[in-house]
């Protein structure tokens, strides 16, 4: 059975754990539709459109796997694109209560769609969007941690931040 999967989350921006666990995720399900929240809480650094751009740069050439947004519920956006399994990312023990939390209360929203956890690789374990924002505001370096493309959208997104006092 091709099995559809949606991976949604806030990408902003996309960093190389994410990429990680799409190339997996692609591997393991029939198809993977990466999902960005429209109507975050947070106010998102990037644009729902360059958040999009970003991760179509960055997964677009495998076959079987479309970036799209979504507003509302998770799991009624899951029922209709038809997909059956969230996939969500675990990077330590510390993700795992939220994550739960989420989980079960996807489940209670919808007994139809599964949460399937999965774990990036081991490198990228501590990388998160919100670090990667925080390095680039002061200046640090994000090489290799985020695709080169986001690395200058980040430079130029924080280019008249103040470095320092
Ligand atoms: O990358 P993030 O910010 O951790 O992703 C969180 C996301 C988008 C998966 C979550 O906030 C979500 O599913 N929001 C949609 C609204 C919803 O369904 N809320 C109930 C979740 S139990």
């Amino acid at each position: 059975m091709r099995i559809r999967a949606v991976y949604p989350g806030s990408f902003d921006p996309v960093t190389n754990g994410h990429i990680d666990l799409i190339q997996r995720s692609a591997q393991v399900f029939g198809e993977v539709i990466v999902a960005i929240l429209e109507n975050t809480e947070k106010t998102p650094l990037f644009t729902l459109e360059e958040r999009k751009e970003m991760l179509g740069e960055a997964v677009g050439r495998l076959k079987n796997v479309s970036v799209v947004s979504f507003r509302g519920l998770l799991v009624d956006f899951a029922q209709q694109i038809g997909a059956s399994v969230i996939i969500r990312g675990i990077r330590a023990v510390s993700d795992y209560e939220y994550e739960l939390q989420m989980a079960l209360m996807n489940r209670r929203l919808s007994s139809t769609v599964e949460t399937v956890f999965m774990i990036p690789a081991e490198a990228y374990s501590y990388l998160s969007s919100r670090l990667v924002k925080e390095i680039s505001a002061f200046g640090g370096s994000v090489k290799g941690l985020v695709p080169r493309q986001v690395e200058k959208r980040l430079a130029a997104k924080y280019k008249n931040y103040p470095k320092s006092s």
